[in-house]
């Protein structure tokens, strides 16, 4: 009928992607969380080794900056996967909860926590499962992780591959004269650069010390896309890979290329000019960061990604109660003292979502692609 919808995609926000579709659910301190991942093609080789990788470098507990929760996070796959391989039906992917000690979050179920989504979601709903933030918690991104770790796994069999690392922590950044890709790996921050990793290691105990925590930023290089991913208005590529990229909590920047810093350029220092090389289009600079009018032009995809300090912090803070009431408030529970180096493995899950959601998006753009399938 006229003006009324039979058929609506939105489910509270919680359904992410166009073919590709990723929902995740659950709570911090409910029985698991998860996801479900839709409209992945069959024949794709996967298992839950595979995925484990990934949400290793999520898990909690693994250095002296991240919470001291101690979850295995280990996934296991209940539908969708067959011998092995992807069935092209929902894959569902499950994480149970096995460490939450929701006695430490008693204070906050009447107190709003400064910098939180405590006031916000009591404002939305009336009612909020305060144990651990609930949905608001950074948990919830084990669920894209998992479902993350799929799409890189399928841009993989197309030579498209990730990395993904902190490039600043406070105002310590990474010296790209000292740039070391295999140091990623070897620091507790997933720095690049082991002098910038220790100095940012002594900046992070001093302000645990002092009950305080950190921003940082994050950078994502996606090499290996083919020219033509992203469409030509509102799902622009970089549209789309801000939107997944914005909704992870405490992201509250993102920029493409050289983002912000084009704003202070000429057009003449800006443009990347184009030259052939046998044939193939290049660009002798990459300032657009691989986009251009919303359509990735087969250079390196180059993301940025600000984090805010972790908001609850251990230091006494005003703020308000339930019943309006003004009081302080100190936070318990277990915190990060900074965000990002768990959260470079969520960067890439989403922005991993996005491009493999464009390339299956793409294979009808045009004749030549639906011939080469079908003709
Ligand atoms: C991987 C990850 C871990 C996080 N860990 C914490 C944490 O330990 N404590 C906390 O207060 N916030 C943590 N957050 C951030 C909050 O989820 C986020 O700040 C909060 O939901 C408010 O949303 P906003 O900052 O986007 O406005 C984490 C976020 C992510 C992505």
């Amino acid at each position: 009928m006229f003006g009324i919808p039979t058929e609506t995609k939105y489910m509270a926000g919680s359904v992410f992607g166009n073919i590709l579709k990723c929902s995740t659910w659950g709570e911090s301190h409910g029985a698991a969380i998860g996801a479900v991942l839709d409209g992945c093609p069959a024949g794709l080789a996967i298992d839950e080794n595979y995925i484990q990788k990934f949400l290793d470098r999520r898990k909690p507990g693994q250095s002296d900056f991240s919470t001291k929760r101690n979850e295995s996070d280990k996934v296991e796959i209940l539908s969708g996967v067959f011998e092995g391989k992807t069935t092209g039906t929902p894959i569902s992917l499950l994480i149970r909860n096995t460490s939450q000690i929701s006695k430490d979050y008693s204070n906050i179920a009447s107190v709003y926590r400064p910098g939180h989504a405590d006031y916000t979601f009591d404002s939305k709903y009336g009612f909020r499962d305060y144990r651990g933030g609930g949905r608001s918690s950074g948990r919830e991104t084990a669920g894209r992780v998992a479902a993350g770790a799929i799409a890189i796994r399928l841009l993989e069999e197309f030579g498209i591959s990730f990395m993904t690392y902190v490039e600043s922590v406070g105002d310590i950044s990474v010296d790209y004269n000292n740039f070391d890709k295999e140091e990623i790996f070897r620091n507790m921050l997933y720095m690049p650069d082991k002098d910038a990793a220790d100095k940012a290691s002594e900046y992070l105990r001093n302000l645990t010390a002092d009950k305080d925590s950190s921003g940082a930023v994050v950078k994502c290089i996606i090499s290996g896309c083919p020219a033509g991913l992203g469409d030509p208005v509102f799902d622009k590529l970089d549209a789309r890979l801000a939107g997944a990229i914005m909704s992870i909590g405490a992201v509250k920047s993102f920029e493409v290329g050289n983002g912000r810093e084009a704003a202070g350029l000429k057009g003449s220092q800006n443009n990347d000019e184009f030259y052939s090389e046998n044939g193939i289009v290049k660009k002798k600079t990459n300032n657009s960061g691989g986009i251009l009018g919303g359509i990735s032009d087969g250079s390196d995809i180059v993301l940025t990604a600000a984090f805010k300090p972790t908001p609850s912090i251990y230091k006494a803070q005003n703020t308000v109660n339930t019943d309006k009431e003004n009081v302080s408030i100190e936070i318990k529970g277990r915190h990060d003292p900074i965000i990002a180096p768990r959260a470079v493995v969520v960067v890439e899950a989403m922005s991993a979502l996005v491009i493999a959601d464009a390339l299956l998006i793409n294979c009808s753009s045009k004749l030549d692609n639906l011939k080469k399938i079908y003709g």
